[in-house]
Order: C-alpha cells, then structure tokens, then sequence
C-alpha cells in the first residue's frame, strides 16, 4: 500500500480581498515550521482574485504552501464570460482545482457530467482536481448516504486518464458551515465505502494512492479524530481556514 501524505485545504470560499489573502497566507506560513509541511501537505485556495498576490507571495517568501482554486471552467479558451480556465490556472501555479463543491451543486446548477468534465480539464493541465462529493441531511435521513455518494464518486470520475492524481473530498451537505460536524466513525466509513468504490472501478494502485479528506465544520478541536481514521486523509477546511492561528492548529493536529 502507497503511503499518502496527509492533505489539509483551507477553502477560503468568497472571502478575502487580495490584500487580505497575502496577510493570510503570510500570518498562515510565519506560524508553520518545517516539521509541519514534511508531515502534511498545506494548501489554501483563495477566490481567483487573490491567486496571484498569493502565488507571487509564496514564490518570494519561499514558502512551502501550495495555491488551489476554486473552480473552473472545463474548455480552454473562449467566449465564456466571466469563467476561468485550468490553463489559466496551471499558469498561477495552482497544483488543484477543487471542483463540484456543495455550493455549486446546489446553487449553481453543477451536474455530475459537468463536475466530471471539470476534474478532466484539470488533470489535461497537470493539476489535480479536488472532487467534492456528500450527501443531504434528507438524503441521510432517508438511508441514501452511501448510494449518493458513491454515485458521484463513480460519475466524477469517470473516463479520466489519471484517476490516481485525483483527491476525493467527502463534505456532507449538513455538515457545511452548520458548527456541527460528521460523527468521525461515520466519516471514516464512508471514506472507505469511497475507497472501495475507487478500486473498484479503477484498481488498488488507483485506491490506494487517491487521499480522502473530510470536510464540514473542521476545527483544531476535532480534527485529530478524523485523522485517526485509516482512510481519511487530510481536511478541507472552509471557516477555521479564515483565521491562521485555528488553520494553523489544524494542520498541527499532531502536536
Ligand atoms: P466549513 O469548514 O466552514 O464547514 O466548510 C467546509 C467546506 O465547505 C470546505 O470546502
């Protein structure tokens, strides 16, 4: 089995002007030392606006931290007003692309079709896409869970040529936002129901390499008892990635 490195994401969704996300990530790296990055991978993925001041920002400081978007669209180049491109993105240095997060399922109409043409535009520009998939609370209520989610594993990941570079995010619906989080018995299950999905169709290498992260109400108080579990593999964190003292204590759960 692969070792995978743990993964933690601070998804800073529509916050922060650029200034703001330079003293961000700046704060963010002034209290990470080099212990932190050999154990964990550090991501932040500022709103496009700031990925530039934050990509020249790491570049000069010599920063360990890796830059994600937050989207994109799926064809290269053309008459899409207001879209960003993944080469666009793979310009920035963006080494991720998170792609069909909750938000833009629910409220801006992405379908696994679309979500699956994303991850593939990514991976043809040499990042790795972020796929997040979850389930509704009346989804969960209903008994539907694994079903939901599975299936967009399945769909998101369909006919893509490096299945392996993906990173599958598991954010139940409720759990975004709402202060109250997944049970971490609950989360690392269905990361492994996610896991076996992705051997199944693609193989143990493929299982075996992609990280799981969780992701809904992440904070430096729970974190530990996600990590604790075998087939999660790191956080994607949306609030407590905000402030650097609390995205910080995450990525040092260890401690
Ligand atoms: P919160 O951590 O604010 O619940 O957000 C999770 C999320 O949506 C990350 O993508």
């Amino acid at each position: 089995m692969s070792e995978r490195k743990p993964l933690m994401v601070g998804n800073w969704k529509m916050n922060a002007s650029h200034l703001e996300a330079i003293q961000m990530v700046q704060k963010l790296a002034y209290r990470l030392e080099t212990e932190d990055y050999q154990r964990a991978e550090v991501v932040v993925a500022p709103a496009f606006t700031a990925l530039r001041s934050v990509q020249l920002t790491i570049e000069q400081d010599h920063m360990l931290i890796g830059l994600a978007a937050q989207d994109c669209h799926w064809e290269e180049s053309g008459a899409f007003t207001g879209e960003v491109s993944a080469p666009m993105l793979a310009k920035l240095a963006c080494r991720y692309v998170i792609v069909g997060h909750s938000e833009r399922r629910r409220m801006f109409g992405e379908t696994d079709e679309i979500v699956n043409k994303k991850a593939r535009a990514v991976l043809a520009n040499g990042m790795s896409p972020i796929i997040c998939v979850g389930e509704t609370l009346e989804e969960r209520e209903a008994g539907d869970a694994e079903q939901v989610v599975t299936s967009q594993v399945k769909a998101a990941m369909s006919r893509l040529d490096q299945p392996g570079e993906v990173v599958v995010a598991y954010e139940p619906v409720w759990a975004i936002g709402t202060g109250r989080n997944a049970l971490p018995d609950d989360a690392g299950l269905m990361a492994e129901i996610i896991r076996d999905k992705i051997r199944e169709a693609h193989g143990s290498d493929v299982a075996d390499r992609v990280r799981i992260l969780y992701g809904g109400s992440v904070n430096p108080g729970n974190i530990k008892d996600f990590m604790a579990k075998k087939h999660i593999d790191g956080a994607l964190v949306g609030g407590a990635s905000l402030d650097p003292d609390q995205f910080a204590a995450i990525v040092r759960y260890w401690r």
